[in-house]
């Protein structure tokens, strides 16, 4: 996985010592973890263990401002959805919301998915949480399906998604 650079950011892997930085500016905040499919960490070991996995997936990045090496936020390629399109997840740490720094990353992701040979690539967000879906629209996806899916991980609980797609 090559690290990716834009004008503000590196998207660089994870690492092994990113667990507390991690903890420290999103994996506790609920705000941050409303809309995704995980609860927010109640100790560093909850993202020491969620980091492991992170670092063993193919397509995982630790999103930082240049200069800083902190991560802030992470973007990756979650799976392969019901339409059997990949799509990729992210988040970032509520204090840099705002700022179009989501927007700057899931461009070079998309960027480098292609260049890796994706065809298209796809993302979904829970209806009530537009701001990601103008991330979406802002990086060129475009809206196809409206879809009922599992709200948390580990919950029966239901909430509906808007799917975006892109095709190189
Ligand atoms: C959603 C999230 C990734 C956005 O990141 P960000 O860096 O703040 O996004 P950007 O600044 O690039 O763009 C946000 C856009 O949403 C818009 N927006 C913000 N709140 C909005 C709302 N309630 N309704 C509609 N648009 C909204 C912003 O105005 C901006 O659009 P603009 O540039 O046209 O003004 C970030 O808020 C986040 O990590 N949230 C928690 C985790 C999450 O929801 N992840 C996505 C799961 S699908």
């Amino acid at each position: 996985m090559n690290t990716l650079y834009t004008e503000r950011l590196v998207l660089r892997p994870f690492r092994e010592s990113d667990a507390a930085a991690m903890y420290r500016n999103w994996t506790w905040d609920e705000r941050v973890a409303r809309y995704c499919r995980w609860y927010p960490h109640k100790s560093v070991e909850d993202t020491q263990a969620y980091l492991s996995i992170c670092m063993k997936e193919e397509y995982c990045w630790a999103i930082t401002l240049k200069g800083t090496n902190e991560p802030v936020g992470s973007i990756d390629l979650v799976g392969v959805n019901s339409f059997g399109i990949p799509e990729i997840g992210y988040v970032l740490a509520h204090d840099y919301w705002g700022r179009g720094i989501m927007t700057e990353a899931v461009k070079a992701v998309i960027g480098e998915l292609f260049a890796n040979g994706f065809e298209v690539v796809g993302a979904c967000h829970a209806v009530g949480n537009p701001a990601s879906g103008r991330v979406m629209e802002k990086c060129g996806m475009k809206y196809f399906a409206t879809v009922t899916m599992q709200k948390k991980f580990g919950s029966d609980e239901k909430c509906e998604v808007r799917c975006y797609r892109i095709y190189k």
